[in-house]
């Protein structure tokens, strides 16, 4: 199963494949930046896509996607106990409180999360949905991507899924994992490994090197290089221009938003977020788990999407470094394992 994860500034592919029941990794690949979505058309995203599929020389044509998460809209609500159509009827309500776009125009999927409550003897009285919606005509775009690079479809996820499934391990407690990509950040409650809250910010890498782009005065491709070398370290100080405008925008919209949602969480789950995993490629912003562990005095850490994987030990060094950049699409071939 190939894992394709078609973010704003890169590509990523993952195969797996099912060894013994544990997941194996056969290979892998990322384009360089700057080679997918959004800026380009969709056949230049498509001849990348199968361009890089070639050169990591898959052996399947069974791929499972994401769709963005900025594409999605997603709740998790609490009913009481009712029959299947009542539920149906309850959704379509909630979808409709939840979105711009008429119903008609958005395809809904939606399952119960299992109970975390202990069972009463009358059954549980209430239950947890999720339910996720997305436009129709983005899913198609998708789907048509896939097809076109001749490819079999098998599923087409949310990118909260797939995290789900590389980073979080049986025992997490409240965690929060943040997905720092080029021009989005999502942020992504977990309680006992079930989906809590989510949220969508737009801030991403691009952000800090436009920030840094106009502070320095210099082109966009100067400012990426900056961002890289400097990161938050205090080594050009901490107080260097490039560094004060990225904790600019750290400070003003991604703590901000991990405050807002950690009141969000103790006013009305009664829960602390106890521990921060860091996936995407902004995620490898030098410093950057230390300063946020500072700053909210919460543990921090930089996901591992390799943690359950099994791969030659000569890989690791390379596998590590593109880590952070994996996350989602290790965690779409990791469906591999589910039914
Ligand atoms: N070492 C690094 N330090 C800081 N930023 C980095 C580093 N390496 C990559 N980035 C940034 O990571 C971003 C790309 O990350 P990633 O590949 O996860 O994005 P994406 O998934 O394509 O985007 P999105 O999720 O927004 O669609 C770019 O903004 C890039 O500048
Ligand atoms: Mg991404």
């Amino acid at each position: 199963m190939v894992g394709i994860d078609l973010g704003i500034a890169t590509i990523k592919v993952v195969e797996l494949k099912n060894e013994n029941n544990k997941p194996t990794l056969v290979t892998f690949g990322i384009t360089t930046d700057e080679s997918t979505t959004s800026r380009l058309d969709k056949d230049t995203v498509i001849k990348n896509l199968v361009d890089l599929l070639a050169q990591a020389r898959t052996t399947t044509d069974r791929v499972v996607g994401a769709l963005p998460a900025t594409s999605i809209f997603s709740t998790i609500v609490e009913l009481p106990h009712m029959s299947d159509k009542e539920v149906n009827s309850a959704i379509q309500w909630e979808v409709k409180k939840l979105v711009p776009l008429p119903i008609e125009k958005m395809s809904l999927n939606w399952h119960i999360l299992p109970s975390q409550e202990p069972a009463s003897k009358d059954g549980p009285k209430k239950v947890k949905i999720i339910i996720n919606a997305a436009p129709k005509d983005t899913t198609k775009q998708y789907v048509d991507i896939f097809k076109k690079s001749n490819l079999r479809l098998i599923s087409l996820e949310t990118e909260i899924k797939a995290l789900q499934r590389a980073l979080l391990t049986p025992t997490e407690k409240t965690s929060l994992i943040i997905d720092i990509g080029a021009t989005n950040t999502s942020l992504m409650v977990f309680d006992n490994n079930l989906p809590l809250l989510t949220k969508n910010v737009e801030i991403g890498g691009s952000t800090l090197t436009n920030n840094i782009a106009t502070t320095l005065n210099i082109n966009f491709d100067s400012a990426d290089q900056t961002k890289i070398n400097m990161g938050l370290t205090a080594s050009g100080g901490m107080d260097h221009p490039a560094v004060k405008s990225m904790k600019f925008a750290i400070d003003n919209i991604l703590i901000r938003e991990i405050r807002y949602l950690s009141t969000i969480l103790r006013s009305s789950n009664n829960k602390n977020i106890e521990k921060i995993i860091l996936s995407g490629g902004s995620a490898q912003l030098k410093n950057l788990p230390q300063y946020l562990e500072k700053e909210l005095q919460i543990k921090t850490t930089l996901g591992n999407p390799w943690q359950k994987i099994k791969y030659p030990a000569e890989l690791k060094d390379e596998l590590d470094k593109i880590g952070p950049k994996m996350s989602v699409a290790v965690g779409l071939a990791l469906k591999i394992f589910e039914k």
